[in-house]
């Protein structure tokens, strides 16, 4: 048996925020944001667009890609979607607190009548989690085959736009793959799928990456009047380091429980949030910077969306060829972080 990504999508907002248009309103300069990040831009959603939204374009994409492919039994979107049997999405987000999940809105406006749905709370390392975890549930229950992984968020719209050290780092995406329970092999010479995969956490450091207002620990009280949004609130040098030592951990990790070196694999998927940080690991791990994807120029930090972002990009534009082995690593909020092995 073998869980393997079948299809890929992703959807990002139109508007795009320059590193100029900030400066315009914030002491900084776009020579200071590239320097220190490598971004250029970043995209915003619309007023009205909310998590599911981005999420549902992201999951359509990656069942259109998957409709046009040998193969596949579906006639229809609509046929493709009945028969998805779980739909996960990872998010920081959500369209409501806790009730209902984002995922249940994307099930019900997807038509996905016969997917269990849930939302993963791991930060920016949201995808990842929820790829393992889609694969375990594909694993363990004979009877489900496809699931709907998403890694979906709109981070602009809790973050400080008058906190130059933070909100700069920032853009809005989904990215969503299509894996299936396969009858090929995921261990021997002609593996496929998803390999392996680390999950790790650090609740030590969540105070680092905190949204503090209107959880159950700090509620809004009635008549309350709120000075700014409830907004992310950050230890950027602590992330940083906690950053580098976690893509470098994952890495090192990995390699070591497949037993291959850095050669064998094609590419290497990083969290897009600050260049710096993979070039950092990069050099203390003695990879080169190249097997590292990298378009935080143009996306900035998306949260849990980079990493499906990224994959979908690498399909798309032919650069992710099949039998190849590619690795993501991530980190988080929580703190979280991991790692997916995935032959593509
Ligand atoms: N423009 C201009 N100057 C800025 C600035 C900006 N956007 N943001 C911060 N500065 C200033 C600071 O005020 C400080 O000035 P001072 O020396 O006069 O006090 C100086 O730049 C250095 O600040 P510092 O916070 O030490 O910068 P840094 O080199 O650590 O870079 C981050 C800041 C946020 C880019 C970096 O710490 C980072 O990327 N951390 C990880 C964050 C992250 O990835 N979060 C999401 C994880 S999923």
């Amino acid at each position: 048996m073998a869980i393997e990504i079948k299809a890929t999508g992703k959807s990002v907002p139109s508007t795009r925020l320059t590193n100029d248009d900030l400066a315009k309103r914030l002491a900084t300069s776009d020579e200071w944001i590239r320097s220190h990040t490598g971004i250029e831009a970043r995209h915003i959603a619309g007023g009205e667009t909310a998590c599911s939204d981005l999420a549902l374009e992201a999951a359509w994409a990656a069942l259109t890609m998957a409709l046009g492919q040998e193969g596949c039994e579906a006639k229809s979107l609509e046929e493709i979607a009945l028969t998805l049997d779980i739909i996960i999405i990872g998010t920081a987000t959500a369209d409501y607190y806790g009730c209902p999940s984002t995922a249940c809105i994307i099930q019900d406006k997807l038509g996905a009548r016969n997917a269990a749905a849930m939302d993963i709370a791991a930060g920016c390392s949201g995808f990842i989690y929820g790829l393992e975890t889609a694969a375990g549930l594909l694993s363990i229950g004979a009877s489900r085959k496809r699931a709907l992984v998403i890694g979906a968020d709109v981070l602009s719209r809790f973050v400080d736009w008058d906190d130059r050290g933070s909100c700069i780092l920032f853009g809005d995406g989904a990215g969503a793959v299509l894996i299936e329970k396969t009858g090929n092999l995921s261990t021997g010479p002609d593996k496929r799928g998803l390999l392996r995969t680390i999950l790790r956490a650090d609740g030590s450091g969540s105070e680092h990456l905190v949204i503090k207002r209107g959880g159950s620990r700090n509620a809004f009280k009635p008549g309350e009047t709120i000075e700014t949004i409830p907004h992310l609130e950050m230890n950027g040098r602590a992330v940083y380091n906690f950053a580098v030592k976690a893509v470098t951990e994952i890495i090192e990790g990995l390699l070591k429980e497949e037993r291959i070196t850095i050669d064998a694999v094609s590419r290497i998927v990083p969290h897009q949030a600050n260049a710096r940080i993979v070039a950092a690991a990069a050099k203390r791990l003695g990879i080169p910077e190249g097997k590292f994807f990298l378009n935080i120029k143009e996306y900035a930090n998306t949260s849990a969306a980079s990493i499906p972002i990224a994959l979908d990009e690498l399909n798309r534009t032919g650069e992710l060829h099949k039998g190849d082995l590619i690795m993501t690593v991530g980190f988080g909020a929580g703190l979280t972080y991991g790692g997916n092995l995935i032959v593509f």
